[in-house]
């Protein structure tokens, strides 16, 4: 069950699985015969000078893929990496604990709480941790009809009951952890939550469905950080978010999880690059899984790809050593990648190495 909530998506999974099918679809265009000793692969984003343009995206509660790790081992291999961490508002563990954990980059996610004195209370906590960025996450006015969570009897944290014994007795060792550490909750708000439960419920209880664009203005100017919209697909929007102010446009489908059918975000890429380059950084995620994928999106004029479940599977199987290891592949492919198109520095990525 805890395997489905990483893995799935909304409703046939048709945008899960689009996402990463229309990078591959792509054809690569190589240049021979160029020095390519020397890879960069360094790039700034929001301000923060990064070793790869790769960003840890926001996930829900990752206790929950391992009780012990969490979010700090996440927070620690992104450092370790030179990279971004991003925090879900779902963390499970605190702002305040992360920002004792490692002084990397690091950004805060929000959902726009129904109690806005919930959402400045957050940021100004948020500030005051050293995070130097928010994200408001605007794809999810109500909760995506993720289809294997029910059917797993899936909560937050699991519950032990006759429909979901026999895959928690299959493993002992994380029922172990889970019975050994404290329980998994949004920990940013032991206040109003306990357990989270269905997730489904939680998003469409606590979260604010009548969010427009005039939230977006009241959020920027109580901020004096930088400001990403994550979820955007339109490039009315995208334009909208810079009229309001944002520093960032970050083109997400929610990874397949909220509205499904949903087009590919790599497919959504150029038209808003070509409506908002120069004056908002433009930050894609969905279905990111090779080196060469990141290339692609960088070609098409994206300043960072972010990636959610190739890190989730990395601290699910081996902690913070697996998180690394998942960012060391990409890593790794990315400059095999560009040795192999001959574009040894990211400048070097324009469209024309997507055949068109
Ligand atoms: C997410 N995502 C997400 N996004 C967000 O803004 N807040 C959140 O709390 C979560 N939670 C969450 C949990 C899990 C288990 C997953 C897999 C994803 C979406 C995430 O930030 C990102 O948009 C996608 O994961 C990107 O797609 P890939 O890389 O997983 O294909
Ligand atoms: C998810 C929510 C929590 O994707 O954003 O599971």
């Amino acid at each position: 069950m805890v395997f489905d909530y990483i893995e799935g998506g909304a409703d046939d999974e048709i945008t899960l699985r689009r996402n990463n099918a229309r990078y591959r679809e792509r054809a690569l265009l190589w240049s021979v015969l160029e020095d390519v000793s020397e890879i960069d692969t360094s790039a700034t984003i929001l301000g923060h000078r990064v070793r790869a343009p790769i960003i840890i995206a926001p996930t829900a509660s990752s206790r929950l893929f391992n009780p012990r790790a969490g979010e700090p081992a996440v927070a620690r291999a992104a450092h370790h990496h030179g990279l971004i961490y991003s925090a879900s508002t779902l963390a499970s563990t605190s702002i305040e604990t992360l920002a004792r954990e490692t002084p990397g980059p690091k950004l805060f996610q929000i959902y726009m709480w129904k109690d806005r004195g919930l959402v400045r209370e957050i940021m100004q906590r948020a500030g005051e941790a050293g995070f130097t960025g928010i994200i408001l996450t605007v794809d999810t006015p109500v909760a995506g009809n993720r289809e294997r969570d029910p059917r797993n009897r899936f909560s937050i944290p699991p519950k032990i009951n006759p429909h979901t014994a026999s895959q928690a007795l299959a493993r002992p060792g994380y029922l172990w952890d889970l019975a050994s550490t404290p329980p998994v909750r949004a920990a940013n708000f032991t206040h109003i939550s306990g357990g989270v439960g269905s997730i489904v419920d939680f998003i469409d209880k606590q979260f604010d469905r009548s969010v427009a664009w005039r939230d977006l203005a009241w959020m920027r100017d109580l901020w004096t950080g930088s400001f990403a919209v994550k979820g955007v697909g339109a490039p009315d929007d995208a334009e909208a978010c810079v009229a309001a102010g944002a520093d960032a446009v970050w083109i997400s489908n929610h990874g397949g999880r909220q509205l499904d059918t949903a087009a590919a975000t790599i497919d959504l890429l150029e038209p808003i690059v070509d409506r908002v380059s120069g004056r908002a950084e433009i930050i894609v995620d969905g279905g990111v899984r090779r080196g060469s994928d990141i290339a692609k999106a960088i070609a098409l004029g994206a300043k960072a790809v972010a990636i959610g479940r190739p890190y989730l599977w990395g601290l699910a199987a081996d902690g913070e050593n697996g998180v690394s290891r998942a960012l060391e592949i990409l890593t790794s492919e990315l400059r095999r990648t560009m040795a192999l198109l001959g574009k040894p520095r990211l400048a070097d990525l324009t469209s024309r190495i997507v055949l068109r």
